[in-house]
């Protein structure tokens, strides 16, 4: 492990134009959960009644009851993960992070440049009207939160069944197709356009390093590196160790 470690970080030390792309994973320690792992979201929630958005057309209410839940990521602070990630950019050691997160928690660690693939929680929309409010400024007492309109509000995040904003995506795209390594972090890789961001960087010609406790599909098949473990531990590792070999040379 400690060798794997050790060959990542020299091509996270020779990129020019490192990315990252993260996944609910990384907010895992934080305490917010995942979606897909035991006991996450969608194994309490079934994601055709709760997360498309003709379901949050025929029922607000509901979806906004799973919402509700999630909102307590409001709670959640950056972990260990995050400030890593937050140092590399600091380090100039990575350029971006395509998060398909809505937690805000890279912004807050202290990333700039941070796409948000999925959108934002800390957001509210109204479909009709387009107004868009701080989800710290609505009242959730009387669910579902209205517009000033009258309209039902919705979370400024993407829903199944919703289009990825045009420019998010092509932002996405590009700078996937045009870095040289991509760190793909807590993520099942299973939900697509995000998920083909580590194939556009592969046949671009990037390096790829996966870091997740589990395989996924890109693990076999995308992944130059795959680090089994946890992000909240890897991250510091590695920064830790690009740290020391800076001071050597
Ligand atoms: P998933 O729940 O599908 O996957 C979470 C991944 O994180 C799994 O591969 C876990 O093994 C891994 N993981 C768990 N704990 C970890 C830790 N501490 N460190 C690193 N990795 C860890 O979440 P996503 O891949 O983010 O979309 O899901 C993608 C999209 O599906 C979400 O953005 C959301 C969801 O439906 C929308 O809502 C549109």
């Amino acid at each position: 492990m400690e060798e794997l470690i050790i060959k990542a970080v020299r091509k996270i030390i020779e990129a020019r134009k490192a990315v990252a792309l993260t996944g609910a994973g990384i907010s895992a320690e934080s305490g917010i959960p995942t979606f897909r792992d035991k006991g996450g979201l969608w194994d309490r929630y079934d994601p055709e009644e709760y997360a498309t958005i003709q379901a949050f057309q025929e029922n607000p209410a509901k979806v906004w009851t799973m919402l509700e839940e999630f909102m307590e990521m409001k709670k959640a602070k950056p972990n260990p993960g995050h400030f890593g990630l937050a140092e590399l950019e600091k380090m100039g050691h990575l350029r971006a992070i395509i998060t398909q997160n809505v937690d805000n928690l890279h912004q807050e660690a202290g990333n700039a440049e941070v796409i948000e693939f999925h959108g934002n929680f800390r957001r509210a929309i109204c479909l009709k009207c387009g107004s868009r409010y701080k989800m710290s400024e609505i009242s959730l007492e009387k669910l579902p939160p209205r517009c000033s309109c009258g309209n039902a509000l919705k979370p400024d995040a993407v829903f199944f069944g919703e289009p990825i904003t045009p420019l998010t995506l092509q932002r996405a795209q590009e700078i996937s197709q045009n870095c040289d390594l991509m760190l793909v972090i807590g993520t099942s890789a299973v939900v697509y356009p995000a998920a083909s961001m580590p194939e556009i960087a592969k046949q671009a010609g990037a390096k790829i390093i996966e870091i997740n406790p589990e395989k996924t599909y890109l693990s076999d098949y995308i992944s130059d590196y795959f680090i089994k473990g946890l992000s909240g531990k890897i991250l510091p590792i590695i920064v830790d160790e690009i740290k020391r070999m800076a001071k050597e040379n």
